[in-house]
């Protein structure tokens, strides 16, 4: 697939953003009191994500030749949203690390996790409403339904702890939910603050799906992959807490005697210790299971780059189209 920006132009406009986004969301959840209300939600903004959904949607507003300027309250309504996410994920998981840092959960305690993330999602509600469009309902149903999508997906997710053998194909529909949903959402969002035609969005939507599914599959893979320290994770965490991700059930198929038994034993126990992770990782690089891995993350972003070929401005569509592939490639 050809793209006529170098990836230098792309990486260029993704830190230009990057920090008009940061500089957005520091305007956000100023209110002092109640101290443990406001502050976590602070706190949480002000890690290091990547702001990768909200770049997104200031992209797509421009690929259908709209203002990204236009998307910036939308595009911090997404990036909240994602960050309550984040908060309630974290309690979910048991996650001690996020960004480096101590979770909400640990550094407060889950009630203030819990109370923050509720109050994240009414405030992401309160931002998409002051975007300057005569579409606002439709920004409205976007976010209620990923939002509820994201729950369906959480709760699939919760669920397949206790299933016996759930294949890959409920793996694949599981993550299109859980994360899929609000990349592709955060597509559509730019695209009706840009004002796009029904067809424009459905090519939106799909770009944003495939990316969605392999970055939740990146996501699985850098869980264990990442240089120490990357990812800002505890390294590992995945089998650690036993989680059926597709590395793990496909070296299930793939392996056989003491490996596939170690593997199983994952599963059985619901996770492994800390210090028996390099050894899940060395059965991971020798059964074969990162170059599918890899294979499916490579289709799906090839698959999302021709879904926005057509779209009519052509800067934002390559901007898209690179975007797509500087994730391809991201190694925290
Ligand atoms: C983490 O998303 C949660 C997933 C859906 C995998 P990101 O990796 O985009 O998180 P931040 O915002 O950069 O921390
Ligand atoms: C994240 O999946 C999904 C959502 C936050 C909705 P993970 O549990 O894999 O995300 P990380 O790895 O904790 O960021
Ligand atoms: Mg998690
Ligand atoms: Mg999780
Ligand atoms: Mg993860």
């Amino acid at each position: 697939m050809n793209i006529s920006l170098t990836p230098q132009q792309v990486e260029d406009k993704y830190l230009r953003y990057y920090n008009l986004i940061n500089d957005a969301l520091g305007n956000c959840f100023t209110k002092n009191n109640p101290q443990s209300l406001y502050a976590p939600a602070r706190y949480i903004l002000e890690g290091k994500g990547k702001r990768i959904r909200p770049f997104l949607t200031l992209l797509a507003a421009e690929a259908v030749s709209g203002s990204s300027t236009n998307a910036i309250h939308s595009a911090v309504a997404i990036e909240i949203l994602h960050n309550f996410t984040l908060v309630h994920d974290d309690i979910m998981d048991q996650a001690e690390l996020r960004h480096g840092r101590p979770t909400i959960h640990v550094k407060w305690d889950a009630n203030a996790a819990i109370l923050s993330g509720d109050m994240m999602i009414a405030y992401a509600y309160e931002c998409v409403l002051q975007t300057k469009t005569s579409r606002h309902d439709e920004l409205v149903h976007i976010l209620n339904e990923a939002n509820i999508t994201i729950c369906e997906g959480q709760a699939l997710d919760m669920e397949f702890e206790q299933r016996k053998d759930p294949t890959i194909a409920d793996y694949l529909d599981m993550i299109s939910k859980k994360t899929g949903r609000l990349i592709s959402a955060s597509l559509e969002t730019g695209g009706i603050v840009g004002d796009a035609t029904p067809e424009q969005l459905e090519k939106l939507i799909t770009f944003g799906s495939k990316i969605g599914r392999a970055f939740q599959v990146q996501d699985d893979y850098l869980d264990i992959m990442a240089e120490d320290g990357k990812s800002g994770k505890v390294s590992g965490g995945d089998v650690i807490n036993g989680k059926k991700t597709y590395l793990l059930l496909r070296s299930l198929d793939l392996t056989s005697g003491k490996e596939h038994d170690i593997l199983q034993s994952v599963i059985d126990n619901k996770g492994i210790s800390p210090e028996r992770v390099p050894e899940i990782r060395a059965i991971y690089e020798q059964c074969g299971v990162l170059d599918e891995a890899r294979n499916i993350i490579n289709n799906d972003t090839e698959e999302a780059l021709s879904a926005v070929d057509t779209l009519p401005y052509e800067e934002g569509r390559e901007y898209l189209k690179g975007f797509a592939l500087k994730l391809m490639k991201r190694d925290f």
